[in-house]
C-alpha cells in the first residue's frame, strides 16, 4: 500500500514536473512574429518608424525585421546569439545611460517580461521566425 502511494506520487511530481518546463519561457522558443513584433509595435514603433523622433534622430526603423537588423546610421544594434553587447538590449535595460533607456521618456521602461522576450529572442538568434 505505501509503495503504491510512492508510485502514484512520482507519477504525479513528473507530470507536474513536465508542465513547468513546458510553461518555463526560459525554454520555450521566442518567435518574431508573435512575441517580439507586439512589443517594438506597441512601444517602439511610433518613434522608430520613418517621421518618428526615434527614426530621425538615429535613422533605426522597425517597421521590418529588415530594416530593424540593419540597425542605425551607425550600423547594427542586435548581435545574433549575444544580448550582452547588443545595443537593442542595452538601451532597455538602461546600460549605456539612463538618457537613453527606450523606449525614451517612458517611466520606469519596459515591463521585466517584455525585456526577458527581447533578450532571448536575441539569445537564440534573433530569427525571423
Ligand atoms: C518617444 C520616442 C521613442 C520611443 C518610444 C523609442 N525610442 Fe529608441 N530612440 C529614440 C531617440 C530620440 C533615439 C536617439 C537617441 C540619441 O541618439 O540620443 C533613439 C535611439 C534608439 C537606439 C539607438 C541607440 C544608440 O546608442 O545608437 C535604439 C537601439 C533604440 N532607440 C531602441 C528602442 C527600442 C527597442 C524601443 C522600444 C522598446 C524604443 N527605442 C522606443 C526615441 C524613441
Amino acid at each position: 500500500m505505501i509503495h503504491k502511494m510512492w508510485c502514484y506520487l512520482a507519477v504525479i511530481g513528473a507530470i507536474s514536473f513536465s508542465t513547468v518546463a513546458i510553461a518555463d519561457p526560459a525554454s520555450k522558443e521566442i518567435s518574431y512574429k508573435k512575441d517580439v513584433k507586439p512589443i517594438l509595435h506597441d512601444y517602439c514603433l511610433n518613434c522608430h518608424e520613418p517621421g518618428g523622433k526615434g527614426f530621425e534622430k538615429s535613422k533605426l526603423d522597425m517597421t521590418t525585421y529588415q530594416s530593424l537588423m540593419k540597425g542605425t546610421k551607425f550600423g547594427s544594434v542586435i548581435k545574433p546569439g549575444d544580448s550582452f553587447t547588443s545595443i537593442f538590449i542595452q538601451v532597455i535595460e538602461g546600460r549605456v545611460h539612463s538618457s537613453i533607456r527606450m523606449p525614451y521618456g517612458m517611466n520606469g521602461g519596459l515591463a521585466k517580461e517584455n525585456i526577458s522576450i527581447l533578450k532571448k529572442w536575441v539569445e537564440q538568434g534573433a530569427k525571423e521566425n
